[in-house]
Order: C-alpha cells, then structure tokens, then sequence
C-alpha cells in the first residue's frame, strides 16, 4: 500500500493500520514464513523469531514512526532534518539499496504467484497428486524464460499503478479484499487440519525442538522479523511521516505485529499439515507454498475456483507490499534526484528487470544461473540474506540509537504520548528501556555470533 508520494496524513486510525499492514502483510507470510519456519526447524525457529519481533521489530517500527512523525520527510530527508550536519541519513541510503535488493528477489516470486493465478484457472491442479505439484513448479523455476516474463509483467502492473498514482484505489481494493485472504486463509486451515496425518504439522508448528536452533537459525530469524513488518530500511519512517499527532504510535505498531503474526501462522495452519499429510519434505525450500497449496484445494468442490482465488488474493497482497518497496527509491529520486516520477518508476524498474533476472535463473539448483554461487549462495538467496540479515537489522540498530542519543528521551516521550495527550508513562518507561538496551543488544549478539565471534 503506497502514500509515499503524498505529504498530505492518513484521514482515519482505520486508515494509518491499512496502510502499515498493507506493507507489512505480503509474500513474507504466505511464502516465506512458511518455507523458512520448514527450513529451519518449526516450532523452536518461531519461538526465536517472535522474540525478535518483540525485542527488535516492533521497537524498531515505532523508532521509525518517531522519527518520520517529527521529521515529516522521506528517509533521507528526516535524518537530514532531525541531526543536520551529521551522516545519519546514510541510514536511509542504506534503506534504497535493501529496498532494490528485496525488490529483485520478491518480484520473481511475485511472478510465480502470478503464473499460479493462471495455472490454476485452468485446472492444472484438478486432482493434482504431490509428484505432479512438484513437477509442475520445478519445471516453472528451470524454464530459462517463464519466471522472467513473469517477474516483467509484475514490474509493469506495480510500475503502472505508482506512475498512474491510483494508490487511493488500490488502498479501497486492499481493504475490501485483505480480509476475504484471511476467510480464504481459515477455509485453507479448516481443509489441512482434517487432513489424514495433519497432527504433525501441527506439531511441527508448535512443539519446538530447540536441537534444530544453530547459528544460522537465529540470525535467519532476525532477518525475518526485520523483512516481515517490513522495517529497518525506512519505509516506516516514511509512514510515520503521515500520522497525525493523534495517532498512538506504540498501538499501531502492537496492532500491526499482532495481525501480521495471525496471517503468517494462519498461512503455516495451511501448509505444514499438508505437507505430512502428502508426504512432502518441510525443508522443500521456496517452492513449499507452490507444491502444498494446490494439494490442500484439489480434492474440494470448486476447488480450482478457490485455488485461483487464493492466488489472486495473495498476488495482490504482494502486489500492495511491492508498491511500498518500489516507493522507496522512488521517493528518493523524485525528491532528492529532482526525477519525475515516470521516470524515476521506471528507471527503477527496469534496473530491477536486468537485475533481477539473475534471481529468476537462480531460485532452484536446476536453473539456468543455479549453480553459480557467491559467499556459497545462490543470486537469489544472496539478494535476501543481505537485504534481510545485514543491511534491514543494522538500519534498525542505527535507528534505535538515533532515537535514544540523538534526540532523547524527553523527545521520545513527547512522541510517544503524542505532548502528553496519552497517559502512557508505564508503556514510555519500557519502550525506553527497550530501545536504549534490549534492541542493540540482541541485534549486536546475533550479529557476533552469526559470523562466530562470539560462540552460543
Ligand atoms: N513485509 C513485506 C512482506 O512480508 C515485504 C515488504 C514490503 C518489505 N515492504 C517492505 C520488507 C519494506 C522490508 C522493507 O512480504
């Protein structure tokens, strides 16, 4: 969901929690929370990643509302504004390189969501067996041209609606249409958990194996926190810039991080009791939604109907969290760059259409560009593990030590009670606990023992 182009506020409470979750609620619940929690251990991996969204993504959301709300500017320009003369706004340089980094990754399997769409219109998934979902992605993500036309066509439909500025629309559509993906959800779970088998998916979600927690898991599981609620790199900051002074920054944040968590797990309902239910691997990898959904669905009545629509309904969620991607760079060029705004969309766009090829060619050890590997990974897991793991948890460091020793906390409880209007010392005293000592530490822990400096 995309205001960033206005400097005009959110009308409405409604609107400012649309908005935020609009970003937040995208491919990360029902793509990757799923393939990642199957990857890296279930229950034990989200326990670890909640604890990061407690300690590090919702402080650091509200750090961004703080001081997009003071500042009233884009990234760039709010740390220009807030402590001038000082290179803090590198923090919102390095938001620009995350955002183009995620872009190239999250357009390509926007793309196989896309293709979904069509796939399952035309009933490909009519009594559908496990080695046929499988076959049908693999070959999908090998085809040296099928994901890029796809990944092209997605950047067109998100470049169009940021250039033809319907944002308004599309905000109304989302509103109306987010809550049938979460009806779709539910129906999705209530078929997987009467599944044969589909209490060891339930289990896998919630009954954690702390053996499987390595290095590697915590570290992920930051990332994804940082990734989900869509801080770290600015966006945030540029939402926070529409608040009112009404709005209850705290609240938001805790209303946002709630749902988003209600999606994501409401997705992993969907597809973990599948995937013991028909045999697949939990660790299949990107392609777990791909080859479990069109299980759940294809032995219901109507069941490619719902399929289709299911897709549908999760193309436009990533579409609406693309748009708040693409729209930071945007912004940057229109408002820095002096752009215009065509032309800004689409000299971004077509950088991430060159670039993000390489994503297209690498998402699976069959593809094209597949076996090439830097720092042993993948194009299109490197794209992610740098955007999500480096540069999204050390914006969001650098932000809560902004709003802790630069503007302090006297200003921080100004914001936080909107000038006193709130009567919320209690909820002031622990967010500035929080952000002056939890959120550095654990952010700086993980850091030192993922590249193994220190050892746990
Ligand atoms: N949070 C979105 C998701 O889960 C992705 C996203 C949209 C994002 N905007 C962002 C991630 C900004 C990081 C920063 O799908």
């Amino acid at each position: 969901m995309s205001l960033l182009n206005k400097r005009d506020k959110f009308a409405t409470n409604l609107g400012v929690l649309a908005a935020t979750l609009g970003s937040a609620v995208g491919l990360g619940n029902i793509w990757k929370f799923p393939y990642f929690t199957g990857q890296y251990g279930g229950a034990a991996f989200i326990i670890i990643y909640l604890i990061c969204v407690v300690l590090a993504g919702v402080p650091v959301m509200v750090s961004e509302f703080i001081v997009g709300r003071r500042a009233n500017s884009n990234p760039v320009g709010a740390f220009k504004k807030l402590a001038p003369g000082t290179a803090w706004y590198a923090i919102g340089y390095s938001g620009i390189a995350a955002s183009f980094l995620i872009m190239l990754f999250y357009t390509s399997v926007a793309g196989w969501v896309y293709s979904y769409i069509f796939r399952a219109l035309s009933g490909t998934f009519i009594n559908a067996s496990p080695e046929m979902t499988i076959g049908v992605f693999g070959k999908l993500i090998t085809s040296n041209y099928e994901p890029i036309i796809w990944q092209i066509i997605v950047l067109i439909v998100v470049s169009s609606i940021i250039i033809a500025g319907v944002q308004k629309g599309i905000e109304r559509m989302t509103k109306t249409l987010m809550p049938l993906l979460f009806v779709l959800l539910l129906l999705c779970d209530i078929r997987a958990l009467t599944l044969p088998g589909a209490q060891m998916g339930v289990e896998f979600l919630f009954k954690p194996d702390f053996t499987k927690i390595t290095r590697e898991v915590i570290i992920i599981a930051l990332g994804l926190a940082f990734f989900k609620l869509s801080v770290g790199m600015g966006t945030m900051v540029t939402y926070g810039s529409y608040f009112d002074k009404n709005q209850n920054l705290p609240g938001t944040a805790v209303k946002v991080a709630l749902s988003d968590i209600l999606v994501s797990m409401m997705a992993g309902l969907a597809i973990f009791p599948a995937v013991f239910a028909f045999g697949f691997e939990p660790d299949a990898g990107p392609g777990l939604l791909f080859i479990t959904i069109p299980m759940v669905f294809s032995k219901m009545p109507l069941g490619n109907i719902l399929l289709t629509i299911f897709f549908l309904l999760t193309a436009i969620a990533a579409t609406t969290a693309m748009m708040s991607l693409l729209e930071v760079p945007v912004a940057y060029l229109v408002e820095e760059k002096g752009y215009s705004r065509t032309k800004a969309t689409l000299t971004s766009a077509a950088t991430i259409a060159i670039l993000g090829s390489t994503a297209s060619l690498s998402a699976n050890a069959g593809s094209l560009l597949g076996s090439i590997k830097i720092f042993g990974k993948t194009f299109f897991d490197l794209y992610d593990y740098i955007s999500s793991n480096i540069l999204m948890p050390v914006g969001g460091l650098f932000t809560v030590i902004f709003i802790v020793w630069v503007l302090g906390k006297a200003n921080l409880a100004a914001e936080l009670s909107n000038d006193g209007q709130l009567n919320n010392k209690g909820v002031i005293n622990l967010f500035y606990l929080i952000v002056k000592y939890m959120t550095p530490l654990l952010i700086i822990i993980i850091f030192l023992n993922s590249i193994g400096v220190l050892k746990f």
